[in-house]
């Protein structure tokens, strides 16, 4: 938290510029009296020139939005926030009204996904972009680029997972760019490995494609549902992403729709089972079990790096929204409005998925402490449980185009609830530094017992 506190100050006032304006006049009684003026009126003057150069620093060239936060405003109320949120679950809650979101828009961010540019494909209605979480019992403020940047300046981050964690990246470009646009800095040609690099604040952000999060290949491009099957080998890490992220600070891993395939599930250099597979004498063991394992192998690679000591967030299941079929029987999501949270809740596959991933993580948890590696839980699952709203459905392509997944209810438009997440990331970062303090005092008060 300190550090934190340090940071916003040196930023605030950068270089020591405004005093030196103030101190200039040239006369040795003008200037007595001055200082003693100054004593009374400078915190007046400290808060109006910095939050001016705050907004002139953080938007050169405001684009033409509907309105922008004041961010004045949230960096004074952030105190009382930090400490209330500690107590306060933010992730539970219900969404309210937003008059002044979306804070970007299809025009103003290049980084939106074209199967995410809902505008584009002719979505018709805008309200879906114009809600906020409010948790119970506090506040979680909207994003703040600046303030985003500022924490990590420095630092890397990267988003492990399938598409639905490269939504959220881009969702994070997107809430950055009032601030500044990163350059590529990708490592490869291919997409699925995507480097940023924000070069004012020297901060890096990464995807790695990784949709089963361990070793997994295409083994049929047809099997029972034509949409492949494929090997899942149980015990092995994705080497893709494991030999990458050593030097990272953050990781956010996520994963699940994929589980939902037919799978061959590989263990012991031997198949073990799958899901869905209609195969002869191999055991139907079901997704959730293949989920179980990729989860704890893909931990289990995090907890054996050797150089690795950044914090691990856990970016919890996402539902899907499909009604009246599933994705591929028909099903869309049509909705305009979020749920209240008395008017739905989190049940079959969903919230499996979900449950397997909080017992995994526990366990991984526990095994990273040993080795002072550090676990969170982003748990976005209620918040978007109640957002039936904000997916593409057909509006991620053109009618005519004959895309496998029709009617997207698994992914999230732009602008749109994903925004949120940053939301969420950004207030956990700004809790970091008292979490990791009491955790310390924790461990030392338990040692001296
Ligand atoms: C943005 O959305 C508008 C509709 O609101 C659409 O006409 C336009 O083509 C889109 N632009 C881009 C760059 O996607
Ligand atoms: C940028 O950050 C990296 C760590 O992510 C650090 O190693 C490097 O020295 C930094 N560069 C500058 C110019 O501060
Ligand atoms: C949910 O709660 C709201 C507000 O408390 C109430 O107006 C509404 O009737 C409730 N809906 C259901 C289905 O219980
Ligand atoms: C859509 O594509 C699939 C496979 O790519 C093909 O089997 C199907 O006939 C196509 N449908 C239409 C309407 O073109």
């Amino acid at each position: 938290m300190k550090h934190y506190q340090a940071n916003l100050h040196d930023h605030e006032l950068p270089s020591g510029k405004y005093q030196a304006l103030i101190l200039k006049p040239p006369k040795k009684i003008v200037l007595l009296i001055f200082a003693l003026l100054l004593l009374t009126i400078i915190p007046f003057y400290y808060s109006s020139l910095s939050n001016s150069f705050f907004l002139r620093k953080t938007i050169p060239n405001p684009p033409s939005l509907p309105s922008s936060p004041s961010y004045d405003e949230e960096a004074h109320e952030e105190l009382p926030t930090i400490t209330n949120n500690l107590k306060c679950d933010i992730f539970s809650g219900e969404w309210i009204p937003n008059p002044e979101a979306p804070y970007y828009t299809n025009t103003t961010c290049w980084a939106i996904h074209e199967h995410q540019n809902c505008q584009k494909y002719g979505r018709p209605d805008s309200e879906f972009m114009k809600w906020k979480w409010k948790p119970d019992g506090c506040e979680l403020p909207v994003f703040n680029p600046a303030q985003f940047l500022e924490l990590l300046r420095g630092k890397s981050l990267a988003f492990v997972g399938d598409s639905v964690g490269r939504n959220q990246m881009q969702s994070l470009i997107c809430l950055l760019s009032r601030v500044e646009y990163p350059i590529d800095v990708s490592y490869t040609k291919d997409e699925k490995y995507k480097r940023w690099k924000y070069t004012s604040y020297n901060f890096t952000m990464a995807s790695f494609w990784t949709p089963h999060l361990i070793k997994s290949k295409e083994e049929d491009s047809h099997g029972p549902t034509n949409t492949g099957i494929f090997g899942l080998y149980l015990d092995e890490f994705d080497e893709a992403w494991t030999s990458q992220v050593e030097d990272f600070d953050y990781l956010i891993i996520s994963g699940g729709h994929w589980f939902m395939r037919s799978m061959v599930f590989h263990e012991n250099n031997k198949i073990s089972g799958c899901h869905y597979c209609l195969l002869d004498n191999v055991p139907d063991l079901g997704m959730f079990y293949g989920y179980r394992k990729a989860f704890r192998t893909a931990f289990k690679a995090i907890n054996s790096l050797k150089n690795y000591n950044g914090i691990t967030y856990l970016r919890t299941f996402a539902p899907s929204h499909f009604e009246n079929g599933m994705w591929n029987k028909g099903g869309n999501c049509v909705r305009t409005k979020p749920f209240r949270s008395n008017e739905t809740q989190l049940e079959g596959a969903s919230l499996e998925f979900y449950m397997i991933q909080l017992e995994e993580f526990r366990t991984a948890e526990k095994e990273g402490r040993k080795k002072g590696l550090k676990y969170r839980l982003l748990d976005t699952t209620q918040a978007t449980l109640l957002r039936p709203d904000g997916h593409p459905s057909r509006y991620g392509h053109w009618p005519e185009e004959n895309v496998t997944l029709y009617n997207d209810c698994v992914h999230w438009c732009l602008p749109g609830p994903i925004d949120t997440w940053g939301d969420f990331l950004l207030e956990m970062l700004k809790m970091e530094g008292i979490r990791s303090a009491e955790e310390k005092r924790y461990s030392r008060d338990r040692r001296m017992h």
